[in-house]
This record gives C-alpha cells, structure tokens and sequence, in this order.
C-alpha cells in the first residue's frame, strides 16, 4: 500500500494532536512530511522527536528561533511566511488545523501547490469559500471536510447527485448551555463556555459551540463546501452528538452517518480516503445508545446562529465582517474583558456599522477582515470605558 505524506499544519492544537495519535497507529500507512504551530515549541519539539518531519515552521519567531536553538541549528521556517511555505510544501495531504483567520494563506498556498487539503480550519471558508473551492476547483485540488457534520455530509453525499437534494440536516449539540436562559448566561466565566458536554476541543471552538455560533460558521462552511444555498442548509439540535448530519433528499428518504464523538473518526477518514483502514478505536455500541433526540433550535436565546445565516444570505465580505468580529469578541471573552452575552452583542454591531462589499478576491476580503477586527476592538473599548465608570 502506497505511503501517503502529509503536512500538518496547526499540529499542536487539538486537531493536530489527534491527527498525529492516529498516524501513530499506522506507520507504514503515512509519514510526516512537515509539522507547523504557532508558538508551543515544547510540544512541537516532543513531535518532531517522534515523527521526524523533514519541514517545520513557527508562526511566532522568537519561539521558531528557540526551538532552532534546542535542535542544533535545525532550520526552521519562520512567521506566517514560513507556515505558508511549509503548507507548500509538496506533499499527498495537508491537514489544515489552524484556529482562526490565521489559517487563510496557508490554505490558499497549500492549494496553489497542488496538495490534497483535509480542512479542519473553517473560518477560511467563511471569509473566502468562493475563492477557496474556485482556486481548489482550478488547480483539481480535493477538500475533505474533518468537521464532524460536513465529514458526515460528505459521506452521504457519496453515490449521489447534488441536484437530488433537497436539504442538509446539520445537527447541533446545543453546547454547554443549551436550554438556559439569557438571564442565567450573564455570569458564566471562560472555562464554563469551554467545557463543551460532548466534544473535546480547542478554546475558540468551544466558546463558538457555547454561543451557537459555531453552527453559524459550519452553514457557511457547508454551503462552500456542498455548493448550496443557506436554504437548503438547515440546523437541528441533537444533544446526543450520535447522528453527525443528515442529508434528506427530494424523494423524502434520508441519510444519517452516525458514530462516536471522537473527531479521530473524520480525521482518520480524511487521512485515508479514498480508502478505508480498520480503526483502532472506540467503536460505537449501538446497544448502549437509548435515545436519540431532535428539537428545532432555539435563536432568540443564542442570536449568533442567526447573524451568521443573515450573513451568510447577503454574501460578499458579510461573512468575513462576522468571522472577524466574532473571533475579536470572543478573544476579548477568554481575557475577561467582555461578559459571555456581550460576545454576540459585539457581532451585531460590527456587522451593523459595516460596510458590505460584493467582490471576495482576497485583497478585498482581507480587507474586511482588517477593519472588521478594528471596529470590534473599539465597540470592545467603549463597553470596557462604560463598565469602569460604573465600577
Ligand atoms: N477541536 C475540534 O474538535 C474541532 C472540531 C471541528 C472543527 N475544528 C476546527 O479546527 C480548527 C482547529 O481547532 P482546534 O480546536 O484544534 O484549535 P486549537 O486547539 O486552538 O489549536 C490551534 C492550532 O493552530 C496553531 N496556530 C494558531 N495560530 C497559528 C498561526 N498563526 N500559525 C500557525 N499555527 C497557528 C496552534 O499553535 P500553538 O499550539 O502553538 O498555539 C495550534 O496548533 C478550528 O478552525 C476549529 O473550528 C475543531
């Protein structure tokens, strides 16, 4: 069997580090090529020791250059222009899992040279998914979703004609606040919004899933990705994390993909495809699931799946205005400067006070992005100002 070379870029993270223990299990199956973070350079030294990479980069420079230091003289690519050269860098796969906007060039260059992309990073398809499949589309480059949902979606789908149907079933957990009120969110603190009931991830997505608008950014993701309208993309609450997604077609029969909550299951899927490996894991004991519960989700009590459908219908830079907003808002949450509530609050207004532009080439999303971020910082400012006068 063929040996199959792959990128990790964000491998430090939480989709990175689940990629590399199932690497681990089969390793006459890959080999990693190179390994790219931001600044953990203890981790990152613990996984080069391990695999070996031939390619590694560090956003943060001071710590590439540490880590250089530590490695005898290793050369080490340096800042985002060296994350983006490794993503470059030839290879049969690059898994893209870096958090945030951060991720937008390297996906783009890992494109540009021809390599297969697992897309884990969602935020670049939220401000650039036209520009993104256009150029994978161009350049005959495949995108496999490791998202859960869209993982699942994309195994539905197999076999079947995208004009058959009739709508996406997207399932939500409901995050770790599901059913409480506005009024008993107000005090709830950066580690309650992280611990997710279901799902073991990073902070920011954590913190997306907790204020829903992680299913705001995953409808944008899938429209992207499946090539359809908001419409067709409908959100379901499913508490239970058993069935990932659904897609219905037009003679009413629908598709689940069901399985554990272990995102090592999409990833391993991604890894492999086309072809399937045994797993070393967990499988999922159908026995012992009880109950599988569907409810329409609720958008008054968490408005952000709202501004992100609203945004996704308008298009142009909308997205990329609510992608950057939201990313600032909930930085400004994790540092405790802004109450959870207000991480939404801050969406709205930033998307109110924008201007939406139409065209999405990079400069112009980029841009968006830019003034975006700078918009919220100062709706941020303000709040904190008012706050302190108060105190
Ligand atoms: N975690 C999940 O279960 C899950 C599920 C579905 C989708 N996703 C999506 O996958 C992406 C990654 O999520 P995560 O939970 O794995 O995030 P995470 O745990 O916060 O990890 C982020 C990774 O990106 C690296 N990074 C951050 N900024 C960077 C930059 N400028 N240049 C290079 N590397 C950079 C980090 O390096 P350092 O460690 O050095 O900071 C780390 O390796 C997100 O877009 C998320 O929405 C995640």
């Amino acid at each position: 069997m063929a040996v199959t070379r792959v990128s990790i870029i964000g491998s430090t993270g939480s989709i990175g580090r689940s990629a590399l223990e199932v690497i681990r299990h089969y390793p006459e199956r890959f080999r990693v090529v190179g390994l790219a973070a931001n600044s953990n350079i203890e981790l990152l030294a613990e996984q080069m020791a391990l695999f070996r990479p031939q390619c590694v980069a560090v956003a943060d420079e001071a710590g590439g250059r540490r880590l250089s230091e530590l490695n005898r003289g290793l050369s080490v690519l340096l800042g985002p222009a060296g994350v983006e050269e490794m993503a470059a860098h030839p290879v049969d796969l690059v898994l893209c899992a870096i958090v945030g906007a951060a991720g937008l060039r390297p996906v783009l260059r890992a494109i540009e040279a021809g390599n297969r992309i697992a897309l884990a990073n969602k935020e670049p398809l939220v401000m650039a998914g036209q520009l993104i499949m256009q150029r994978a589309k161009d350049r005959g480059v495949t995108v496999l979703p490791v998202d859960s949902e869209h993982n699942a979606i994309f195994q539905c789908l197999q076999g079947h004609k995208l004009s058959d149907v009739h709508c996406i079933h997207l399932t939500a957990s409901g995050g770790p606040f599901y059913g409480r009120s506005r009024e008993n969110l107000r005090d709830v603190t950066p580690d309650e919004a992280a611990r997710h009931p279901r799902w073991d991830m990073g902070t920011k997505v954590s913190v997306d899933s907790a204020t829903l608008m992680n299913k705001g950014l995953e409808v944008i993701e899938a429209m992207w990705l499946f090539g359809l309208p908001a419409d067709k993309i409908r959100v379901i609450i499913h508490p239970q994390s058993i069935v990932h997604s659904m897609v219905e077609f037009s003679d009413g029969s629908i598709l689940a993909h069901l399985g554990p909550t272990d995102m090592k299951f999409p990833i391993l899927f991604a890894l492999s495809w086309p072809e399937r490996l045994e797993s070393p894991m967990s499988r999922l004991d159908l026995t012992k699931v009880r109950n599988l519960s569907f409810a329409a989700p609720d958008f008054t009590e968490f408005p952000c799946l709202e501004y992100a459908v609203e945004a996704a219908k308008i298009g142009g830079t909308a997205p990329a205005i609510l992608n950057a907003a939201n990313e600032t808002a909930v930085e400004a949450f994790c540092q405790r400067r802004i109450p959870f509530l207000k991480i939404c609050e801050v969406v709205r207004a930033v998307l109110d006070r924008s201007s939406i532009r139409m065209e999405t080439d990079l400069d112009t999303v980029l841009a968006a992005d830019t003034e975006s971020r700078r918009t919220a910082a100062e709706v941020i400012h303000r709040w904190d100002s008012i706050k302190y006068a108060f105190v």
